[in-house]
């Protein structure tokens, strides 16, 4: 196939690699292709492996530990990739996460500390995770891309208080798209339908997700990790310049059907 998209020269930071598994490195591989310079945060020192043999194939990257609930790790992570590469261009953000007790069960039992720490987590951390970037992208501007699911719009059960965190997060994608536009900064998310992923088991329902996607969706189908990978890479690439705030599905028509 030609490359129509070409990233050679530019950086790309990946928050969001779990395994060869994760939505994140879906987008890594496509993005490395491409020829893009990579560096990936890791969540805790227990991952660190994991994701060193992850994106290990890849080539050579940096790796950083970053807790996005930390500024300052954030602001650590940023302050590497500029010692090694001088410049960033795209960011991916692919971070969620809840406790176990909020997923499932009664949404109204949803506790305080639970809603803090979902909303903080998975929706809050692309405002450092954005604004700590853009002194890097300079004159150029960037592209970032995060992840979303439908449940930011309609109810799916099981799936509680990270729909309330979707919501957030893609209001958060159109503030900040709106409040960086003027300095080429392009924000932008990607609403993909169910994948297999670490995160994914924890969702009570998950499989019913699955299926009902197979049998109401337009396509009939469930997509896949390359599709919601090739979708991101266009967005981060300059073919998509002129896209900011959107909210793009890549759900196999789901999301269009009444029925
Ligand atoms: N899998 C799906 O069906 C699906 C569908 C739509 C959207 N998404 C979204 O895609 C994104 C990636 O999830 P995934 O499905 O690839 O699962 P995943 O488990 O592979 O990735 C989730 C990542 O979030 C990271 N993370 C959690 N808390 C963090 C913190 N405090 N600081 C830094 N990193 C943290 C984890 O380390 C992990 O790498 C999430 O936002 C998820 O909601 C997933």
């Amino acid at each position: 196939m030609p490359k129509t998209i070409d990233l050679t020269g530019k950086t790309c930071v990946i928050f969001g690699v779990a395994n060869q598994r994760s939505i994140a490195y879906a987008i890594a591989q496509q993005v490395a292709a491409a020829g893009a310079q990579m560096a990936f945060s890791y969540q805790n020192e227990r991952l660190k492996e994991h994701v060193e043999k992850a994106v290990a194939p890849l080539g050579s990257s940096l790796l950083v530990e970053c807790d996005a609930i930390d500024e300052a790790q954030v602001e650590n992570v940023y302050r590497r990739v500029g010692e090694k590469y001088g410049r960033v261009d795209m960011i991916v953000h692919s971070i969620a996460y809840a406790q176990h007790d909020d997923l499932g069960g009664a949404f109204s039992k949803t506790s305080l500390q639970g809603f803090r720490t979902a909303l903080e987590v998975s929706a809050y951390t692309l405002v450092p995770v954005v604004s700590k970037a853009v002194p890097l992208m300079g004159e150029h501007g960037g592209s970032v891309v995060t992840l979303t699911f439908d449940a930011a719009g309609r109810v799916y059960p099981g799936y509680n208080i990270m729909g309330t965190a979707k919501s957030a997060l893609e209001n958060i994608v159109r503030q900040l798209a709106a409040e960086f536009g003027p300095k080429k900064v392009r924000v932008n998310a990607v609403s993909a339908g169910p994948l297999p992923t670490l995160a994914a088991r924890s969702i009570p329902g998950f499989n019913e997700m699955r299926s009902a996607y197979e049998t109401r969706s337009a396509m009939k189908r469930n997509v896949n990790h390359e599709e919601v990978a090739n979708a991101s890479l266009f967005l981060l690439s300059d073919l998509a310049s002129g896209i900011t705030g959107a909210v793009i599905p890549v759900d196999a028509g789901y999301s269009i059907m009444g029925l």
